[in-house]
């Protein structure tokens, strides 16, 4: 069986530790390989992207392979050709497929018809890439993660879901502040806790951003989500992070977020660009996370 990269929860603990570790060694070392020589990763994108296209892209390269991207526009994935098909076909030609699409049961659908492994580069349930390195974020600041509190402040989406289930591996406590309406699913919820995560639901911001090591938030709509923007606005309005929720936070706690971000609406553009920010270090982490994935992916 190919080994695939489709949630979190794909790694067991030590794994999960060991990506960590190896990326921030392929990171310290600006690491190269010739892995993927001579070989092709077929990247299908069924939503925008920058950081998660660029990092993969770079990081074959630098793993000695070729990246092709595949979107619906230019393919016959936009004529509704079956995914069974394409993964069949695609199967032939390339060594595994990195692919961002909708509904996770998409992914599903590519393992069970493909025979190449498959990395989940987000989905409507999970985007497991982004917390990895998130946890690569923390890793090079608070290396034991043990004491630490993460504040998730806005939608219970596709990385609240991926934080929860990292919660199952590093020990964490997460608490989610969330309007009614937005929780996080609650099946995945019960997973990560049945699996041993820390976590809670609020409804108050500022209870979660109490004493709080790192604060992260998200959009408020995410991608196929945009005809929702203004009815969201409305629910969400309260769950704005800025100085008054950091200043309720540990006083050297480090703002997170996976980026695009929308100034003015789930952050300020105080705390977006203040001295607590680590966002930019954070869009860096994809590469060296995205690399040691691949890796993990493409060794036995
Ligand atoms: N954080 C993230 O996944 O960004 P992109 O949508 O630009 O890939
Ligand atoms: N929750 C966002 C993350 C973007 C990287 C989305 O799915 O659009």
């Amino acid at each position: 069986m190919p080994k695939s990269f489709l949630s979190i929860l794909d790694l067991d603990r030590n794994e999960a530790h060991a990506l960590v570790r190896r990326a921030h060694e392929m990171k310290r070392t600006d690491y190269r390989s010739d892995l993927l020589a001579g070989k092709t990763v077929v990247m299908i994108f069924e939503k925008a992207s920058t950081r998660t296209r660029v990092s993969f892209e770079v990081g074959i390269r630098h793993l000695g392979g070729t990246p092709l991207l595949m979107t619906p526009a230019e393919s016959q994935l936009g004529r509704n050709e079956p995914l069974r098909d394409t993964a069949r076909v695609l199967s032939r030609y390339c060594v595994g497929l990195v692919v961002r699409t909708f509904g996770q049961e998409k992914l599903d659908e590519l393992v069970k018809w493909g025979s190449v492994p498959v990395v989940n580069a987000l989905t409507n349930e999970f985007h497991p890439c982004q917390v990895m390195s998130d946890m690569l974020s923390m890793y090079e600041r608070t290396p034991d993660f043990e004491g630490l509190k993460v504040a998730w402040v806005g939608d219970g989406n596709n990385m609240a879901h991926s934080y929860m289930n990292a919660a199952v591996h590093f020990p964490f406590e997460l608490v989610i502040a969330a309007p009614e309406g937005y929780d996080p699913d609650p099946a995945i919820l019960d997973n990560a806790r049945r699996l041993g995560a820390r976590v809670s639901v609020t409804r108050d911001p500022r209870e979660a951003c109490r004493g709080a090591h790192y604060v992260n938030t998200d959009v408020w709509a995410s991608m196929g989500q945009e005809q929702e923007q203004k009815k969201r606005e409305k629910a969400f309005a309260d769950f704005q992070v800025n100085d008054e929720l950091m200043a309720l936070a540990a006083p050297d706690a480090k703002f997170l977020h996976c980026l695009p971000a929308h100034r003015g609406e789930e952050v300020s553009e105080s705390v977006l660009e203040g001295p607590q920010s680590i966002i930019f270090d954070q869009a860096e982490n994809r590469l060296h996370m995205q690399k040691a994935i691949l890796e993990w992916v493409f060794t036995a």
